[in-house]
């Protein structure tokens, strides 16, 4: 879990799952299998602890396993924000990026010189909502940034009409949809330029990392040049680059785990089968609708609580789970716009879906290292506490 948890809720959450009379569930797992830990091991053996040949490979092995013709390891899912916006964009261009997201969606935009532009998502898919998008289109708006949230993946098909309508690049942000497919098209084919991350708790991971994949390979020779320091191949600095390099060392678990990565994504499937099963009915509860057309990847498993209708409210559903050792987490609590950073530069906007999904949405586990024991118990618990009204005040 990292900032997105209130402190106080979070504190509560930790201290409940001390108690070891049940065993606990945690929200996300990112234990290495032997495979990767020998992978790793050799390459500290080997003394290249650089970029170098395990980065070349994973490279080649992530558009062989996801269907990508360019793809460009970095640093992390937010390099590769930074990347993709700056070989994009120029000081002043605006970019429509959804409320509901990880800060880095817009963050690196302004890091790029650009201005992100907050818009309100969708109530059922929780993603871009384009009507809205469209109100807040001006003549300094250059692009788009989808975010395929906790792995529900946009409409390509609506996003690129929208973008050609009006004139617009679009960055796709699928930090948390490795293996996403809409219409049988694989997020990280989609062009120009598609951002992932391999953070620790996402569904392929390197503990640190990102890729930016794109169709184009003009594109790809940029972005290379800029993740190390913007050098041309006879040594010149020709443009203005960072050291976003990966190393050889999380590369090898990244590419050892691409061949555990399907059975992976199979159990996050399975296991988001039966929560949406088991969730079914149970007042004041409501699970994210996922686009039509879309194979979802499961980064998170998310609901909605309607206090009203369960009797408690988010923070009291997750407190009760605590009690009972399962761990769950806030994504987001907040909108960008209403993040302190944000409004001191850009002021008070009123997105009122996205605020309202904040206040309500919790995380429950679904990762792959759960069966289907730990989400029965995961879907009595939360059936429980309406039953027994457990936060009633
Ligand atoms: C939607 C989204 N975008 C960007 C990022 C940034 O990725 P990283 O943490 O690897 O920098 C994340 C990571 O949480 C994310 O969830």
């Amino acid at each position: 879990m990292r900032q997105q948890v209130s402190g106080s809720l979070m504190h509560k959450v930790e201290r409940m799952m001390d108690d070891d009379r049940t065993p606990a569930i945690a929200t996300s797992s990112c234990v290495p299998s032997a495979a990767e830990i020998s992978a790793v091991a050799a390459v500290l053996r080997s003394g290249l602890l650089r970029q170098g040949p395990s980065v070349e490979r994973l490279e080649r092995e992530f558009c062989a396993r996801f269907g990508a013709r360019h793809a460009v390891a970095c640093a992390s899912g937010t390099a590769a924000l930074h990347l993709a916006y700056q070989s994009l964009l120029c000081a002043g261009d605006e970019v429509l990026v959804p409320a509901l997201t990880f800060v880095a969606t817009a963050s690196m935009a302004i890091a790029a010189q650009a201005v992100p532009v907050a818009c309100d998502v969708d109530a059922d898919t929780w993603l871009i909502d384009l009507r809205d998008a469209e109100r807040r289109i001006t003549p300094r708006t250059r692009a788009i940034a989808p975010v395929h949230l906790f792995g529900n993946c946009c409409d390509r098909a609506a996003i690129e009409r929208f973008a050609r309508r009006h004139g617009l690049a679009v960055v796709w942000d699928a930090a948390q949809a490795h293996g996403a497919r809409w219409r049988g098209q694989d997020v990280a084919a989609w062009s120009p330029l598609v951002c992932f991350s391999f953070y620790a708790t996402k569904n392929l991971f390197t503990g640190e990392g990102g890729m930016v994949c794109t169709d184009d390979a003009a594109l790809a020779a940029a972005l290379r040049s800029r993740r190390s320091h913007g050098q041309d191949a006879d040594g010149r600095w020709q443009e203005l680059g960072f050291n976003y390099r990966l190393g050889d060392v999380p590369a090898a678990l990244g590419l050892a785990q691409l061949s555990r990565f399907d059975a992976m994504a199979e159990r996050r499937q399975r296991n988001a089968d039966r929560l949406r099963r088991g969730l079914a009915g149970i007042p004041g509860i409501r699970c994210q609708t996922i686009t039509i057309g879309c194979e979802p990847a499961w980064h998170r498993f998310c609901v909605t609580v309607d206090e009203d209708a369960l009797g408690v409210d988010r923070d009291g559903l997750a407190a009760h789970l605590a009690a009972r050792n399962i761990a769950t987490s806030v994504h987001y609590p907040r909108g960008i716009h209403q993040e302190p950073f944000f409004v001191r530069r850009f002021g008070c906007t009123s997105l009122p879906v996205s605020e309202r999904i904040g206040a309500r949405i919790l995380a429950l586990p679904v990762h792959h290292d759960l069966g289907d024991e730990d989400i029965d118990r995961i879907i009595s618990e939360v059936r429980r506490c309406h039953r027994s009204e457990c936060g009633r005040r």
